[in-house]
């Protein structure tokens, strides 16, 4: 476990827009910055960061946390895993705590994987430039291919030698486990029970995700070796780590280029990208000769909305033009393509012209993805009218996905020019097309939904039945999903508190959509009892150590800070907060307070307590703001009379829950029996109410109900 101080120390030096740049493509915006949330499927940015605060929020989705939440929600890490990974980043040292079962425990597979991975991608890295064969074979061949020295670091470039196993070999006496190293596909076990380089005698592409992990590896036989061999590259298998189909090729390599020009370009493989680094044109990745998924696009999207796609200028690359193109106009991605000259692909062409030829030459060929469609449907149709319509139809299909209005009358208006057909008819078609499209994805989303639920319930050993759609009498089954519709891996939730719903129509409170669970199963009062301990818990998170003014009994004008005043407050009375978590938390408090560097923001949010730290992020996260409408610098001065107001309003809720459950107990027959027991009851009732009264007193017609 990673100490308390050490954190604080991590969170010091996180720049949270550093942090989520690598990312997510952010804007300034006020004093902030704004993007489209990574979290979920975002269209308009959502995506708040708050550099002064430390913290970043979705409004659409309600993720919000610091900076490893942010990480540990990207890169699907535990908290110390997370903090790990920034305190490498920021150069930090790590102080542990003693390590607990629990923590070894949490030292997981995927993180195993993914470090036999990092091993054997420096191993063949080495045994490219160090041994006789890995220079004669594998150094030759990328030589052969002009691939310059700093290009074969960057993309870690290598070679495995043509023995059985002696990959394997030297990985097991590093002291990596034959179960990771299989689970990788690095390593083959043979029914003999020896083992095999999967990879032996090739050269070695490393696939790197976004964040710089090694999640996989394609290996290449040599050119003098292809012929006879069926199978060119051998890619690892899909595993914890790694889905073909949802990773680029060269995203880690790209992404800070893609945000710098705002663009970036797909090309088919593995050279392809890497003759175009070398050429100095970095901002491109590679589908892979798959066709585009929804993960993909989503990832892309992170950094930018203008993509151009790079093909061929054969008939293969033309088909590989039209494949998935559909999904990145649905996902509001503009989409250009660029056909090479004949005979051309991006690494011969890249190898032939410098960055500044290349980018010319793409400035002046390329054609907006919609139009090029149309004019290669066009040039095939002729002036057969049946072929006409078609291509109306699988144009206007292409059309109806696109998400912003405005953008797709345009593309009607054109067509309808090129095509000559009148554009009333063709925005009616799209329309029409769109409704349905539209109706298409909701479905899929429900049956996405329940194959998600069922699998959850298979998890938990429930047998239940595969869901079916309602009326319909088709075979249950888990449906399998197109390689397009796969959907992106799962994001734990954050277990975050939700927002607070007004209590009281003049009550100043967040005007958030409530979407609480913990309070819909509460009753009624306990519900708005745990709002205002929200509320309260809020302030003093963001003001804790700020001095506020407290009138005495006497009238003196004492100086307390605002958690003093709220512990305090809480225990003149005796009580504590009924949620667990902001019960822990002042406790914690309690104990912590009276040290003289402490601030009670950067107390919380660095807690080694997950659930604490999430919920003090949270709990700094703008949208909170206490009024309607009010200024961060008035709530700041105001926070001595709002926290005042806040207990006042919470004590007197307290005081009406025990009235109510007296009542309760003097309504039970054998207290009705009981006169010595009804008396005392009824006594107690008339001190609260004398209370309450005094204290309704105190509150004004700021009374809630
Ligand atoms: N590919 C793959 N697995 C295969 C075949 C192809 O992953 N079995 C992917 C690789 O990313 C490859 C890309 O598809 O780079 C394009 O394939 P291809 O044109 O055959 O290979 P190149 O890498 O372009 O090699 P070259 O043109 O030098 O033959
Ligand atoms: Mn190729």
């Amino acid at each position: 476990m990673i100490d308390q101080p050490t954190i604080q120390r991590i969170l010091d030096a996180a720049n949270i827009v550093d942090v989520v740049s690598e990312y997510v493509s952010l804007k300034r915006s006020g004093s902030g910055y704004k993007g489209l949330c990574p979290f979920h499927d975002d269209s308009t940015p959502s995506f708040h960061v708050t550099p002064s605060r430390g913290i970043f929020k979705c409004f659409a989705c309600g993720k919000g946390g610091n900076a490893v939440h942010f990480i540990m929600g990207m890169e699907q890490l535990s908290y110390p895993e997370a903090l790990r990974v920034l305190a490498k980043k920021y150069g930090i040292d790590i102080k542990e705590r003693e390590m607990t079962d629990e923590d070894r425990r949490a030292q997981n597979e995927r993180e195993s994987m993914f470090a036999v991975n990092e091993w054997a991608s420096n191993y063949f890295h080495k045994t490219m430039q160090e041994t006789v064969d890995g220079k004669a074979i594998g150094l030759a061949y990328f030589r052969s291919r002009g691939f310059h020295d700093d290009i074969l670091k960057k993309f870690r470039l290598g070679f495995c030698l043509d023995s059985y196993d002696s990959m394997t070999k030297d990985a097991l006496k590093k002291g990596y486990k034959e179960d990771f190293l299989i689970k990788t596909g690095l390593t083959i076990k043979r029914d003999n029970g020896g083992y095999l380089d999967r990879y032996r005698g090739r050269v070695i592409f490393p696939w790197f995700n976004v964040s710089g992990k090694v999640t996989a590896f394609g290996g290449r036989v040599l050119d003098s070796r292809t012929k006879g061999v069926n199978q060119k590259y051998i890619n690892s298998p899909e595993s914890a780590i790694f889905r073909k189909s949802s990773e680029l090729y060269g995203i880690f390599q790209a992404k800070k280029q893609i945000t710098k020009e705002d663009l970036v370009y797909m090309v088919e493989g593995y050279t392809d990208v890497i003759s175009m680094h070398q050429c100095g044109i970095e901002n491109v990745v590679a589908n892979s000769g798959t066709a585009l998924n929804v993960a993909q696009i989503r990832l892309l999207h992170r950094f930018t909305s203008n993509i151009t796609l790079l093909y061929d200028g054969d008939e293969a690359g033309i088909h590989a033009a039209l494949r998935g193109t559909d999904m990145l106009l649905e996902d509001g991605m503009n989409v250009k393509v660029l056909l090479l000259p004949d005979g051309d692909d991006p690494d011969s062409f890249a190898r032939k012209h410098n960055a500044t030829e290349f980018k010319q030459y793409v400035e002046s060929n390329q054609t907006d993805f919609i139009m090029f469609k149309v004019q290669l449907l066009l040039k095939e149709a002729g002036r057969d009218p049946r072929k006409r319509s078609e291509l109306a139809n699988n144009i206007l299909s292409s059309i109806c996905v696109i998400p912003e209005e405005l953008v797709r009358s345009t593309y009607l208006h054109e067509c309808a020019e090129l095509m000559q057909m009148r554009e009333d008819m063709l925005l009616r078609q799209c329309n029409d097309k769109r409704r349905k499209h539209i109706e298409q994805r909701k479905l899929e989303r429900e049956r996405e939904e329940q194959r998600k639920e069922f699998e959850k319930q298979r998890q938990q050993g429930v047998h239940a039945m595969p869901p079916t759609e309602p009326g319909s009498d088709h075979q249950a089954s888990v449906p399998e999903f197109a390689d397009g519709l796969i959907p992106p891996p799962d994001v734990p939730e954050a277990e975050t508190l939700p927002p607070v719903i007004p209590v009281s129509d003049d009550t100043p409170v967040a005007q958030e959509k409530p979407q609480d669970d913990l309070l819909k199963y509460l009753p009624e009062e306990e519900g708005k009892l745990i709002q205002l301990e929200k509320m309260m818990m809020r302030l003093v998170v963001r003001y804790g150590e700020k001095m506020i003014d407290l009138k005495a009994d006497d009238g003196h004008v004492l100086q307390v800070s605002v958690a003093e005043f709220v512990l305090g407050s809480l225990e003149d009375d005796g009580l504590t907060f009924h949620h667990p978590l902001y019960a822990e938390m002042m406790q914690q408090l309690a104990q912590n307070l009276s040290e003289d560097s402490f601030v009670a923001n950067k107390y919380f949010t660095s807690s080694p307590n997950l659930d604490i730290s999430r919920e003090a992020s949270n709990l700094m996260s703008d949208k909170y703001q206490l009024s309607k409408g009010q200024q961060m610098a008035d709530e700041e001065s105001l926070v001595g009379s709002y926290i005042n107001h806040l207990m006042l309003d919470y004590k007197l809720l307290v005081l009406k829950n025990q009235i109510q459950q007296l009542n309760k107990q003097l309504a039970q027959p054998e207290i009705i029996c009981d006169e010595e027991k009804s008396f005392s009851i009824m006594q107690q009732i008339s001190n609260l109410t004398a209370i309450k009264r005094d204290m309704e007193k105190m509150l004004g017609d700021r009374v809630m109900n």
